[in-house]
């Protein structure tokens, strides 16, 4: 049990014993340490129903509260109740800690499972910025997903079936670059892609050439199959380069050709169930007036008031479309992965597609828990949308590669000595979680503006400021004649500072089930900031090897414990943390 829920069980006692049955509140952390570590407004909320007086029934709950060797409480205000947690509590609860592997963390998403789909680039086409901040926030929920118990199944359902290959295919037939195929797959197929696309705004006759292949294609025709298939190769081949630079895996990549065959019929069952109809030779899903108009995903609002807003499933030419693809994918993960949940990790301009499509879903009989999880987007310094000088969408190659040089700069400058491998190795792991960072530490929904200055500072909120911590604490055992072994100490807390990093320490356990509340991978992010100053100022007050002991091996321990918490942390954010800096 988390210490906040130990705090909630025994307010629930405490509110049983007042009201004569069964009650319970909500404790939740103080937000300002003055007024005490936890707090609860279950008095006010009681005697608001009971027409009471908040601050009497607060002091009757205070008088059953057994709250020994825990807390202490006072109501403050117009009834609140703040506790404040024992120093020995925390000092207790910390050496459990020092003996638990999961750092306190509960097991909260045992026995579930979930798909988390995230990255999902589109074949030929450039990475762009929305496919680095889906690929990085994703790869973290489905890291922290399985920390936290869950049966975790990530899949890059990576667009492998779009209209693009129509000009791929002209493009691969006629103006293809063998080399250059060779030595960089993913830019020259984005290169054909583009010249072709370019191509066929002034010359119709081309555009229909790309149109006639893109058929070929999908009837089956066996030269435009082999060539597909090549292409699909060559682009996963270019992208695991960066997934495994970013450290980042999937269990599966079933991309969207993997439900061709299923589409016709799924179409045709929604028709025969009259969940779609055929309007204007397309087959479309409408409202089902089941919704209040303005939650109906199949309605929207015009100048001259409601009007259908249909998800459209078969083209009147046949084709089949994203949609359809998707509901072939839940129906997938639903019946034949035993999903309680998926996660979409995608950008807001999505938001439409995922409400019908889940609305969709739902009438069909796939039930399970679906989440779109949005993003805003990535600015540049001029606040609009991140572009290369030359106007291109920035690829996550170039971002990637960028970070590491500056990082090696700053590496160079604080620790010149350091031997030229190992500097490299260090500038890939601060140049590649200052950027996994700067995109985690923000609130996933607002947009954020791009700065190298501010991702890479030492001493600001950023990676290398939490790599630094880390090594810092490490270096303090170097120092030590013989191994420590933290499981053996004696945990003694006195100094307020001390308090403190033991008090962030036992937080640990609470704030990471707080993530999946609603995808925030940004509370742990400023949870470990929050935990990397407590250390620094408990450090710069607290003398850990000059102290006499017990406070010698207690603070000692608390390094140590400190140390393995950022590291998990860190870790489940994606972020590997060096030995040297
Ligand atoms: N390939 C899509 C894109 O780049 C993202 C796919 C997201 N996943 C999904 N199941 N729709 O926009």
């Amino acid at each position: 049990m988390t210490l906040l829920q130990e705090l909630e069980s025994r307010l629930a006692a405490a509110l049983t014993a007042v009201l004569g049955e069964p009650a319970a509140a909500a404790v939740t952390p103080a937000a300002d340490l003055r007024f005490g570590d936890y707090q609860s407004n279950a008095a006010m909320v009681l005697a608001k129903q009971r027409k009471a007086n908040p601050r009497v029934l607060a002091q009757q709950i205070i008088d059953h509260l057994d709250l020994r060797e825990l807390a202490s409480a006072e109501i403050a205000g117009p009834g609140f109740l703040n506790f404040r947690v024992l120093p020995e509590a925390y000092a207790a609860r910390t050496a459990a800690l020092i003996r638990d592997e999961r750092l306190g963390v509960p097991a909260i998403g045992s026995g579930r499972s979930v798909v988390v789909d995230f990255s999902a680039p589109n074949v030929a086409k450039p990475m762009h910025v929305g496919h680095i901040r889906s690929t990085i926030i994703g790869d973290s929920l489905a890291r922290i997903a399985r920390f936290l118990g869950f049966r975790v199944i990530a899949d890059n359902h990576i667009g492998d079936w779009g209209t693009q290959f129509g000009m791929i295919l002209v493009g691969w037939k006629t103006l293809l670059n063998p080399t250059a195929l060779e030595a960089d797959p993913i830019s020259e197929l984005v290169r054909v892609y583009r010249d072709i696309n370019a191509a066929t705004k002034d010359q119709p006759e081309l555009l229909e050439a790309c149109k006639g292949e893109l058929v070929k294609l999908q009837a089956g025709d066996a030269e435009n199959l082999a060539i597909w298939r090549q292409c699909i190769d060559l682009s996963k081949r270019g992208l695991q380069k960066i997934y495994d630079r970013l450290d980042v895996s999937f269990d599966h990549w079933l991309g969207e050709s993997h439900y061709n065959d299923r589409l016709a019929g799924l179409v045709d069952e929604f028709v025969e169930r009259g969940l779609a109809r055929v309007s204007n030779g397309a087959v479309c899903i409408f409202s089902d007036g089941s919704q209040a108009v303005e939650d109906d995903p199949f309605l929207v609002h015009k100048a001259d008031g409601w009007t259908d807003n249909p998800a459209i499933i078969r083209k009147a030419d046949g084709g089949f479309l994203y949609a359809t693809t998707d509901l072939a994918t839940i129906h997938f993960r639903i019946d034949e992965w035993q999903a309680d949940h998926v996660w979409y990790v995608v950008g807001v301009p999505q938001q439409l597609h995922f409400r019908q499509l889940f609305a969709a879903a739902e009438r069909w009989g796939k039930t399970g828990d679906f989440r779109h999880i949005a993003f805003g987007s990535i600015l540049g310094d001029d606040r609009k949308l991140m572009k290369t000088r030359s106007g291109d969408n920035v690829q996550l190659t170039d971002v990637l590669t960028e970070a590491v040089e500056r990082a090696a700069a700053v590496i160079a400058e604080k620790n010149p000595g350091l031997p030229a491998a190992e500097a490299a190795a260090i500038a890939e792991t601060v140049g590649i979680g200052a950027v996994k960072f700067a995109e985690l530490s923000q609130n996933r929904l607002t947009d954020y503006v791009f700065s190298w200055d501010r991702m890479l500072a030492l001493h600001g909120d950023t990676a290398p400021y939490l790599q630094y911590s880390h090594v810092r604490i490490r270096s303090i055992f170097r120092k030590l004649d013989a191994p420590f072994d933290a499981s053996t100490c004696q945990i003694v807390l006195g100094d307020n500072e001390e308090i403190h990093l033991a008090r962030l320490l036992v937080r640990f356990g609470e704030v990471v089930p707080t993530i999946l509340e609603d995808f925030r991978p940004n509370l742990l992010a400023n949870y470990l900031l929050e935990l990397a100053r407590a250390f620094h100022s408990f450090f710069e007050a607290c003398p850990v090897l000059k102290a006499a002991e017990p406070s010698r091996s207690s603070r000692l321990a608390l390094c140590d414990l400190t140390s393995r918490t950022l590291q998990q942390g860190l870790s489940l954010l994606g972020i590997k943390v060096p030995d040297r800096m």
